[in-house]
């Protein structure tokens, strides 16, 4: 089964349509990116799928998303996000909350641990996984605004880990980062895929053809080509594609 299942989705802010016709299929446990050009809708179409596009008071969606073979437009908005974490371009940890306190807030407002001991491990175990670990262990009760953004980052993915997502939502995780952070973040997408879905928005075709296992080229609110990444990449069907890729529209 498909982690997501994208159908005939449409979506406009008031007169303005933005996704016009979307069909996706994500399989389970791969990267799946979305690449395009600014203002293709590649936001908006990622907000969908935790349906935090919704915050917009102006906002009409037509279409279905099934999240595992449920429409998550039937989901409880709780579960939902639950299932579906998301980590965003500019790294948002709690500014004054501790590293530890970022991590286990939402663990807690969520009733999946209270007890010290299972909150420290929870801690260990998102910090772990976020590949942050080694660098904070000895100072988890610093204030998170204290970090580097690239320690910033991984934190936002320790927080959302620690929720014990199936999926994970990236919208260009690394545009705010200089280049060392931002392979870290690439090595680590490359680790978590194991292990969970991860639909990741860039802007960057090299940061496509880097770290995904298959790519939706979207433009202007069409998916205009989707597939393997190596395929795509190297036998562009349409040549928009083509022209995004060899870095000539963007
Ligand atoms: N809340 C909003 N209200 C009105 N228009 C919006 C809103 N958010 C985004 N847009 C518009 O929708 C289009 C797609 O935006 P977005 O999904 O952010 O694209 P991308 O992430 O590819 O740059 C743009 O024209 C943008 O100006
Ligand atoms: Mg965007």
């Amino acid at each position: 089964m498909s982690a997501i299942t994208i159908e005939k989705l449409f979506l406009r802010y008031g007169e303005q349509e933005v996704l016009r016709g979307i069909d996706l299929e994500i399989p389970e446990n791969v990267c799946f990116a979305i690449m395009g050009p600014s203002g293709c809708g590649k936001s908006s179409l990622l907000k969908v799928l935790n349906r935090l596009v919704e915050m917009n008071h102006n906002v009409k969606i037509s279409g279905d998303v099934k999240l595992f073979g449920n429409s998550i437009f039937k989901m409880d908005l709780t579960k939902l996000r639950r299932q579906v974490g998301m980590v965003f371009q500019i790294p948002n940890p709690f500014p004054h909350m501790s590293i530890y306190d970022n991590i286990t807030y939402a663990v807690k407002c969520n009733g999946i641990a209270k007890k010290k001991e299972e909150l420290d491990k929870i801690v260990e175990w998102a910090l772990k996984k976020a590949a942050l670990f080694d660098e904070v262990k000895d100072r988890l009760k610093m204030r998170a605004n204290q970090l580097s953004g690239g320690q910033m980052q991984r934190l936002c993915i320790a927080r959302a880990l620690a929720l014990k997502p199936r999926v994970m939502l990236m919208d260009e995780p690394t545009a705010n980062l200089d280049p060392i952070s931002a392979d870290k973040i690439e090595d680590l997408i490359t680790e978590l895929k194991n292990e969970y879905t991860i639909v990741m928005v860039t802007h960057s075709p090299g940061q496509a053809a880097r770290v995904s296992d298959f790519v939706a080229f979207l433009y202007m609110g069409r998916v205009i080509e989707v597939g393997k990444t190596e395929e795509v990449f190297e036998n562009p069907k349409n040549e928009l594609t083509e022209r995004y890729v060899t870095g000539r529209i963007g």
